[in-house]
């Protein structure tokens, strides 16, 4: 039990020792984590007033130091009790609680609002269904590959490189990857662990084409013979060619659809599609599969592209289709006039595969974090570097692809055409670019002696306040895989010493700092105390980055006193005030998405006038992925983009005498 600072400390150190030594004796597969921490009641309310600073009006403050401290005078220690209990009783004590207030109890469509989308190198020779057959099927194989390995529990343990450098990381999220499914629900969605089922002995993949789908079974005969690349080549060859004869495309409704309805809406839909007998059974299909491939024969059209003009140029694909118009197909598939009833959100993997060359990953959220989901498809596309040397080609056989036939009646195909309208909506109010900034990147931001996460961070509220005045709740996911069934907690940016600094930066030449009599007095911010503000912002950020990733980050110490009030139905004034609903309202959403491809990942606000930035540090660039909603009053995508490459230059010519 931890009841003191003090006491926390030795214990966090003693943790460290331990995980040390356990590291030297035994195989770093066999290490048993610890326990994510319960922080101090304290040392959390003190640092939740810190955080709700800069972005309350001082009536505001004044109100919640009101409530904080009835809070810690009344039902707090009481809560606290419970989670150290709590904490004791679980592998992790917060786990359950954050993936019902993360996920599972929101009910907002899956696409653009959770679903993030992976955009991987285009194949320029991606233009026959045979070459897709073929990329497919080396797809297929190394993630047959990489399920052996889980199967075996032998997946090797990462480890931090820095930061208490060598401690292992929990790797539950990767074992998660293929056996998880997220059945919708009318007041919380389930997610669906299927590893236990018989099926995964002959395991199964499901192949969208066409909006519609078809059962690739991987194993062959009585003793489920593997399939191999080559087989499993001309079986995808088969259903691509199925799905595309005319007698078969007309009429087609596009059931995927469904899965982008609110939750409740899509838990309504199933409900009335399980009615039928082979509608169960495919459900049930497709909730056992391994993963989905998805292939789109059509592309999203060119009002897909891009408008803003800031950044260097990425990718282009010969139909002239930009990598914003491919993190759009990745997101939502472009609406029902094009792939998005190509696609089942629901499934943890989709890869998508379009004939034009893009490919990419669609994929649900709640079993896993980007950073696990990145490094197993970044082995995908090193697999499929080299494919075009490869001589075999698939060649279409007789065999009649298994595909899943729907019995839709007049009420089913009402929901359809609603959800279609809906998600056509969402599609088109997403404003969505793919930011290459290649002034610099990592190795310089390292040589001022600066990290390059915090950097990036500071950047994006210098440019938030540089075009809106002010700084907004945000959101930094801070992996806490260092504990037993780590998820994340949250790295807040918005500090009192970030706006200090941005006001510095941003003030136009001169300041009005008072008056004397009559007269004004203004006053220069000069270079070196924008230095010496820049200095303490980074401090700043870097302890709350280090708190956060060594597990005592505040958000999910917050959530879990809330959660253990409503569960003792305590009632606490803090979580019900607005203070509390604009300290979590994050009107900028972001998230380091590192990859060592030139891959990248992006996904939509969470709020309906926030960004979402996703941010990829290579060595001399930096790629963002920023999105907004086009209705919002409050945000404007292009003139964001602007302001963080305005705020990036700045910061070169700023930080570079740290330099020398
Ligand atoms: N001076 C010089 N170099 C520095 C430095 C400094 N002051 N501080 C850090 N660096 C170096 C590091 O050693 C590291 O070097 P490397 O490139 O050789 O490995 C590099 O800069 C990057 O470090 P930093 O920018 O501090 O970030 P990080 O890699 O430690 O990542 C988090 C920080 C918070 C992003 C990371 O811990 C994390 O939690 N990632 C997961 C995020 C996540 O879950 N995203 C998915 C959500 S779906």
């Amino acid at each position: 039990m931890l009841h003191s600072y003090a006491h926390l400390t030795k214990y966090i150190n003693a943790r460290m020792f331990i995980i040390h030594r356990m590291n030297c004796l035994h195989k770093t597969s066999q290490v048993k984590l610890p326990k994510l921490p319960v922080p101090l009641l304290e040392r959390t309310m003190k640092l939740y007033l810190e955080t709700l600073k800069p972005i309350l009006n001082e009536k505001q403050q004044e109100n919640v130091r009101k409530l904080v401290s009835e809070f810690t005078s009344g039902p707090g220690p009481i809560l606290q009790e419970i989670l150290i209990e709590r904490r004791e009783e679980y592998d992790n004590w917060a786990y359950d609680w954050w993936l019902h207030d993360m996920y599972l109890c929101n009910q907002a469509c899956l696409p653009v609002n959770s679903n993030p989308g992976m955009v991987f190198p285009p194949l320029p020779n991606l233009s026959t269904e045979t070459q897709m057959a073929k990329f497919s099927a080396k797809f297929v194989t190394e993630m047959m590959n990489f399920k052996r390995i889980l199967d075996k529990r032998a997946l090797p343990v990462e480890k931090a490189t820095a930061r208490e450098k060598g401690q292992p990381f929990c790797m539950a999220q990767y074992y998660r990857l293929m056996t998880s499914y997220r059945e919708p629900g009318l007041v919380k969605d389930n997610l669906i662990n299927v590893e236990s089922d018989l099926t995964l002995s002959r395991p199964h993949i499901i192949i969208a084409c066409k909006s519609q789908f078809y059962v690739l079974r991987l194993t062959s005969g009585e003793d489920a013979t593997p399939l191999t690349e080559e087989q499993i080549a001309t079986k995808m060859l088969n259903i691509i060619l199925d799905a595309k004869k005319p007698t078969n495309t007309a009429g087609v409704y596009p059931i995927g659809v469904l899965t982008s309805q609110k939750r409740d809406d899509w838990a309504h839909s199933r409900e009335l599609l399980s009615k039928s007998a082979s509608n169960r059974n495919n459900l049930a299909l497709i909730e056992r599969c391994l993963f989905f491939i998805n292939f789109d024969l059509e592309s999203p059209g060119l009002e897909f592209n891009s408008k803003c003009k800031v950044g260097a140029k990425g990718y282009r694909l010969s139909n002239d289709r930009d990598e914003t118009n491919m993190m759009h197909q990745m997101l939502h598939g472009g609406g029902s006039e094009y792939c998005s009833g190509n696609r089942w959100f629901d499934k943890t993997i989709q890869l998508i595969i379009g004939k034009d060359g893009a490919n990419g990953l669609c994929y649900e959220h709640s079993p896993s974090e980007g950073i696990a989901v990145i490094e197993l498809m970044e082995k995908l596309i090193k697999s499929t570097k080299d494919l075009d040397k490869q001589t075999i080609d698939p060649v279409a056989s007789v065999e009649k692809p298994e595909k899943l036939i729907w019995s839709v009646n007049n009420e089913l195909i009402k929901h359809i055409a609603d959800a279609s309208s809906v998600l056509d909506r969402l599609v088109k109010d997403l404003d969505c670019h793919v930011f290459r900034f290649t002034q610099y990147g990592k190795e310089f931001i390292k040589s001022c002696k600066v990290s390059p996460d915090v950097y990036i961070q500071l950047a994006m509220q210098l440019a938030y306040h540089k075009l809106h005045g002010k700084l907004v709740a945000t959101y930094e996911s801070a992996s806490t895989r260092r504990f037993r069934l780590g998820r994340v907690d949250n790295i807040r940016a918005a500090t009192v010493e970030a706006l200090e600094w941005a006001k510095a930066m941003n003030q136009s030449a001169v300041t009005e700092s008072g008056i004397l009599g009559t007269k004004k007095i203004y006053y220069t911010v000069t270079e070196h105390e924008k230095m010496q503000l820049f200095e303490t912002a980074v401090k700043k950020q870097t302890d709350i980055m280090i708190d956060n990733i060594l597990g005592m980050g505040i958000d999910v110490h917050l959530l879990g006193l809330r959660q253990a009030a409503r569960e003792n139905a305590l009632s606490c004034t803090l979580f019900e005030d607005d203070s509390y609903r604009i300290a979590n309202s994050f009107a900028l959403s972001t998230s380091q998405l590192l990859t060592s491809t030139d891959s990248f990942m992006g996904y939509g606000p969470v709020v309906p006038d926030g960004y979402g930035v996703s941010y990829n540090p290579q060595n001399n660039s930096i790629v963002f992925c920023i999105s907004s909603f086009k209705s919002a009053k409050i945000t404007n995508n292009s003139a964001y983009t602007a302001a963080l490459e305005q705020s990036l230059s700045i910061m070169q010519k700023l930080t570079y005498t740290k330099r020398n």
